[in-house]
């Protein structure tokens, strides 16, 4: 692809203002200096600008650690959006594949490629996610059993699909809970229709992506393309 291509598609940058960035020397393939709009990139080129890398254009796909007290979601009047946590172009592009609440925190997905993210949130295709939960009071003797058998929660029609729990430290009322449906408030209203309160939610692992061990929360990086397709291969 042609340099100032990639730079119109990968900044939303109109061909003159990519012309500009070009000849101002600020660009680099590969490391070196490249002024020349018309200079063809390889698939594999590496294009900075400012020293700072440009992604390739095309479907961008996004793991971010969500802290506590940011929204999922482009507006909100009155908490900050998780959005504001990337420094990426066109961001107007992008959406979260599935929410997290305000006090949640963990792994977030966001993409601007509409038919993945619709694999990871729509039941039909039973993507699983995995929580860390905390709880108000001690885990019950039934709950293992009963959120396998599904919960009815209330002003819901059908009870929850069938999910999988696993008690992490009984002492500390903390357990990590699978399930593969996205309802609205769902593990917090799931607990509490068992007569217990989410204290503290974490989100760990959406299909076989896990948080990355080495992002802070706040943090972001790009998904590998291994990750990516484990959401068409499951
Ligand atoms: N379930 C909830 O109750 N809250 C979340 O943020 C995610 C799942």
């Amino acid at each position: 692809m042609r340099l100032d291509k990639y730079l119109c598609d990968a900044l939303g940058a109109t061909r003159k203002e990519a012309t500009k960035i070009i000849k101002s020397g600020e660009v680099t393939v590969d490391g070196e200096v490249q002024k020349s709009g018309s200079y063809k990139v390889s698939e594999e080129g590496q294009v900075a600008w400012q020293d700072r890398p440009i992604a390739k254009p095309g479907p961008r796909y996004i793991m971010l650690y969500k802290p506590d007290g940011f929204v999922c979601s482009h507006e909100d009047g009155f908490n900050h959006t998780a959005f504001v946590l990337l420094d990426e172009p066109k961001m107007e592009s992008l959406h979260f594949a599935g929410r997290l609440d305000v006090d949640t925190t963990g792994l977030v997905l966001i993409t601007d490629d509409g038919q993945w993210s619709h694999r990871i949130t729509s039941p039909k295709h039973k993507c699983e996610k995995v929580y860390r939960v905390w709880l108000a009071d001690a885990i019950g003797d039934d709950y293992a059993e009963k959120v396998a058998q599904g919960i009815e929660l209330r002003n819901e029609t059908a009870p929850t699909a069938p999910a999988k729990m696993e008690i992490v430290n009984y002492a500390e009322n903390e357990l990590l809970l699978t399930i593969s449906e996205g309802k609205y408030h769902q593990v917090k209203r799931m607990f509490a229709a068992l007569g217990n309160k989410v204290e503290q939610l974490h989100r760990e692992k959406i299909g076989q992506i896990e948080l990355d061990e080495s992002l802070e929360p706040g943090d972001y990086r790009f998904l590998t393309q291994l990750e990516i397709d484990s959401i068409w291969n499951k």
